[in-house]
């Protein structure tokens, strides 16, 4: 290993955030209600432009008047290329209440769209004296998100989360789907007659993964839009927890509890984990840096690998 430490991501269950327009305000006590760790208010694309305004202010409301309990409150602003985002700042760091934790910027392409908001973001915190300082998560969504994601991950202290962004991923890459994340028809190979399906996205996963770990920042896995496959739903976020993922997006509340169960460790994989940590300490008292547990090798690296697991069940846990 480089003698450079990796950093540990902020220590704070992330196993499911769950959108909802801010131009629906109906449904915010049901969302705080709900069993997300994350809650994710849109001003982006699930508002027609018509209604920025009224759901800016409806957002801005909400974040004071409603108990949100100890969830992370997000809000998602407008895109740096459209003329919506910069108000979406200042209203929100003006006028909302300090019950606000962090501002998801979509569509980042270069470490220099974070820096744009961070500078707005710390001008008006020191303005306005706030002295919780907001913290961000970006969605990577485009050709040159992906192709700059390590310098986006390193961008700014404030980032503590990432996520994939399946649609508008795919249409900058000019990917032939209309799909939303999961299984897609056309991506297989052929083996002896019979059709084997393969994973577009892992890639880009796996590329956000390495970038968010390397700077301590969450990886998370964004939209699953057939919100009616709760199959193709958890086969996709046992994939991203797999590949170290901490968690997934809900776009309709009956996505939470799946993403929940995914994202928790089980009690056997724990328990698993922790015999490992027991049968190491017996190797080591023994002089031994390797040994045997259920008739395979675990080492020293087996050491670290249930620690990710028991640490992050005890981080849920508490
Ligand atoms: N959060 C909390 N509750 C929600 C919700 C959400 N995002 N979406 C729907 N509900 C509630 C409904 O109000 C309804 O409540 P009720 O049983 O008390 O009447 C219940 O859940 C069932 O809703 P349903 O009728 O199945 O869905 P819908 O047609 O009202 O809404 C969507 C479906 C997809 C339009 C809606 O879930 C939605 O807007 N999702 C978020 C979209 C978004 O934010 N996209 C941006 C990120 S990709
Ligand atoms: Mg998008």
């Amino acid at each position: 290993m480089s003698f450079r430490i990796q950093p540990s991501p902020p220590a704070r269950p992330n196993r499911c955030q769950l959108f909802g327009p801010g131009s629906r305000p109906a449904i915010f006590e049901k969302m705080a209600a709900s069993a997300a760790d994350v809650i994710n208010l849109d001003l982006e694309d699930s508002v027609a432009p018509s209604d920025k305004d009224s759901a800016r202010a409806n957002i801005i409301a909400s974040i004071s008047d409603i108990d949100w309990g100890n969830k992370t409150l997000s809000v998602r602003i407008n895109g740096l290329d459209t003329p919506f985002w910069y108000r979406d700042v200042v209203d929100l760091m003006e006028q909302a209440g300090d019950r606000l934790d962090q501002i998801m910027i979509p569509k980042v392409g270069c470490a220099a769209d974070i820096y744009a908001v961070d500078a707005l973001v710390s001008a008006i915190e020191a303005a306005k004296g706030r002295t919780k300082k907001i913290t961000f998560e970006v969605i990577i969504e485009s050709a040159a998100g992906i192709a700059h994601v390590e310098e986006i991950a390193a961008s700014s202290p404030r980032l503590a989360a990432m996520s994939l962004g399946a649609a508008d991923f795919a249409a900058s890459m000019g990917m032939a789907t209309t799909g939303i994340g999961g299984t897609q028809e056309n991506y297989y190979m052929i083996r002896e007659g019979q059709k084997h399906w393969s994973d577009p996205w892992h890639w880009a996963q796996a590329a956000i993964v390495a970038a968010c770990r390397t700077h301590g920042v969450l990886p998370v896995d964004g939209p699953f839009g057939d919100f009616s496959d709760d199959d193709g739903f958890r086969a996709q976020a046992r994939r991203s927890a797999t590949l170290g993922m901490v968690g997934k997006w809900a776009i309709h509340p009956k996505q939470v509890a799946i993403a929940n169960e995914v994202f928790t460790p089980s009690d056997e994989a724990v328990t698993e984990a922790r015999e490992i940590l027991a049968a190491m300490e017996e190797a080591k008292s023994k002089g031994e840096g390797a040994t045997v547990y259920k008739g395979r090798l675990v080492d020293i690296a087996s050491i670290k690998q249930a620690e990710v697991i028991v640490r992050q069940s005890e981080m849920i846990a508490g």
